[in-house]
């Protein structure tokens, strides 16, 4: 995730600037720019890279300036490079941009034929010659940027500065957090509260919409239409590292919160409701090509491999072709039989697993085609693979993925969604419905959100089991397994994950009162199925902690706890269904003291075979 840092006052920009993008390090970046403002041209410097390749660079050719912006880049569009990095400008506009511009594609066609030039690969450039097309006309920074932002859709908190108008500074956000610093003579503004912690403690946190220009001293704020605001300022009384986390006590916790951002973001700009349609902007893939596909295989490791069970029913169900699961680690010994007209896609988070990355390529020296669901920009699997969809989630810190999974599994469902409707399978009509429920989706997590302290509560009853048991149907079954990886890896309890059905053949075995069962049990064409088998562990003494949507009160009335999750289409209630399993491992890894960010023996990224 993009950080953004802004300053104008009576000291120089650029070392406090520095400063506060190196408080946002932890969000994770790969290039880094600057522009001050000293009297003449804007003063930009870029590097790919780490903040210290920045600062090399302003060693040797300063940045001087009583007023400036910052930015750490986690590309979205555009791979990594200097080229791509913020700050972006336009004539005398300069800007730096977290989040997606959705229209960007059709802005910049407008823009290209007013005869803008642009020189990135990036959506932000876009904001800056939109505001430079309108500060053209009206001759003031102000209007110029609220015309430009009335314009735009989709997410931002963007800071500009203006060669013009040296004297101010301009911050605005929608979708995306920003928040500002009140000095004495100094205004900061910044993406996160830690870049400025040490300047300040008075915080001014802004609104969807809202526009705040600066000068040293003085700020107001006004609506996109220029309408004056009132804002009251917080202060902050969190310590540096509390700040870090969002004021969430651990990364997995704020990661677990960041999810509604997350899905909508991978989502955004490629749902194309009027058509019934999906766009997915680095399918690298003709029409063609995916009509003419007869088999995929989808391979990944850990969670990504979940993520990957729960896509074989999307693409099975949604664009009936067959699909073949694997583990990378054993797909690539096991000489699998990869056709000419087969896809094999690849589900990882880091895109450096070394076992994905190995079976990326033995599907490629077999001749198939490849395509990644991946988390970061120009990672090893993304730049190998033949077409790419990037999950929007922003950097993962905590080792246990959270974010994630549920970002690949819209990542998947939108690819189930493309082939669907090339291949035919799909109406455009039946691809809406479709889209329409997606759209509620963050909306219905946040509902789940809600539900955190129930289930704080359950994982004090049930801390001290030594084992738990997940039980799952259908697409459920791919969340069973991921809980029980959830839990072990944080808490260090013995869990399986186990499909429902298979109980009684061997598991049940286990059950006694001294076994939590954790049943996904949403209500679906299996319902009663699942029942019946939740029923066998009841029958047996066992405690059964149920996950469901619906009100079935036979069902509250048999299980030690209940956690009800609001109805959604079925195909998406797995994403539902993730959240509580989260918030349960989470729960109960904090009761028992374990280091939940960095459990031991794992790393986040496994480079190694
Ligand atoms: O970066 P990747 O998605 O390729 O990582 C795969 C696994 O190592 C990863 O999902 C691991 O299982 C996580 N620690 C799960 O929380």
């Amino acid at each position: 995730m993009c950080g953004i840092v802004g300053y104008i006052g009576g000291q120089e920009a650029s070392p406090i600037i520095i400063e506060g993008l190196r408080k946002l390090e932890y969000r994770g970046y790969d290039s880094a720019g600057i522009c001050t403002l000293n009297g003449g041209a804007p003063q930009i410097r870029r590097a790919e890279g780490k903040l210290i390749n920045l600062e090399k660079i302003l060693t040797t050719t300063p940045a001087l300036g009583t007023r400036g912006i910052g930015h750490t880049r986690w590309a979205t569009h555009g791979r990594p490079s200097e080229i791509n990095a913020h700050p972006h400008k336009a004539d005398g506009i300069v800007v730096v941009h977290n989040g997606i511009i959705e229209n960007y594609l059709k802005l910049k066609e407008q823009l290209v034929e007013a005869g803008h030039q642009f020189s990135s690969e990036t959506d932000t450039e876009i904001i800056a010659h939109l505001i430079d097309e309108h500060y053209r006309r009206c001759g003031d920074f102000e209007e110029a940027v609220r015309s430009a932002l009335r314009q735009v859709k989709g997410a931002y908190a963007v800071a500009i500065v203006c060669q013009q108008e040296p004297d101010k500074l301009i911050a605005a956000k929608f979708g995306s957090p920003l928040v500002v610093g009140q000095g004495q003579g100094e205004y900061l503004v910044a993406s996160d509260i830690p870049a400025m912690l040490s300047h300040t403690r008075e915080m001014i946190f802004l609104e969807d919409g809202e526009v705040a220009v600066f000068t040293p001293e003085k700020m107001w704020v006004t609506d996109l239409q220029g309408t004056l605001l009132e804002k009251q300022s917080k202060t902050i009384t969190w310590s540096p590292l509390m700040a870090e986390k969002g004021g969430f006590k651990h990364f997995m916790l704020k990661e677990i919160y960041e999810q509604p951002r997350a899905l909508a973001d991978t989502m955004a700009g490629r749902l194309q409701l009027d058509e019934g349609d999906v766009f997915l902007e680095d399918l690298n893939l003709t029409a063609e090509d995916l009509a003419g596909l007869d088999k995929i295989f989808v391979i990944a490791c850990g969670t990504s491999w979940h993520a990957g069970l729960v896509g074989k029913f999307y693409l099975e169900k949604l664009a009936r072709i067959p699909v073949e699961i694997d583990i990378a680690s054993e797909f690539r010994y096991r000489d699998p039989i990869v056709a000419a007209n087969s896809l094999t896609v690849l589900i990882s988070q880091s895109g450096e697993t070394a076992d994905t990355l190995a079976a990326l390529r033995e599907a490629k020296s077999k001749g198939g085609k490849t395509l990644c669901i991946c988390n970061v920009v120009d990672s090893s699997i993304a730049r190998e693979s033949d077409a790419v969809i990037y999950t929007h989630a922003g950097p993962e810190i905590g080792v246990a993925s959270t974010k994630a999974f549920t970002t690949q599994l819209v990542a998947l469902y939108l690819l189930a969604l493309k082939l669907g409707r090339v291949r035919g399978q799909l109406s455009a009509a039946g691809c809406q419905q479709k889209i329409t429920d997606l759209l509620t989706l963050p909306r219905k997590v946040e509902e789940v959100l809600e539900l955190d302290g129930s289930i704080e509560n359950i994982a004090k009853n049930y801390m001290n089991a030594r084992d738990f048991l997940y039980l799952g149907r259908g697409n459920q079954y791919p969340i069973a397994l991921e809980g029980a990886l959830k839990l072990k890896e944080i808490s260090y309890i013995h869990a399986e994950g186990y499909p429902a059905g298979e109980m009684k053949h061997g598991p049940i075995a286990l059950i006694d009162e001294n076994l939590p069962v954790v049943v996904l049990v949403p209500q679906n064409a299996t319902y009663d199925k699942v029942v019946s088998n939740m029923q066998e562990v009841c029958a047996r003494g066992g405690i059964v902690i149920a996950i469901t949507s619906g009100t079935d009160e036979r069902l509250r009335q048999q299980v030690s706890a209940l956690i009800q999750v609001p109805e959604l289409d079925d195909d998406l209630m797995p994403i539902l269904t993730s959240i509580p399993i989260q918030l349960l491992a989470y729960h109960v890894a904090v009761l028992k003291g374990t280091d939940v960010d960095q459990p031991r023996n794992l790393a986040k990224s496994v480079t190694v075979e």
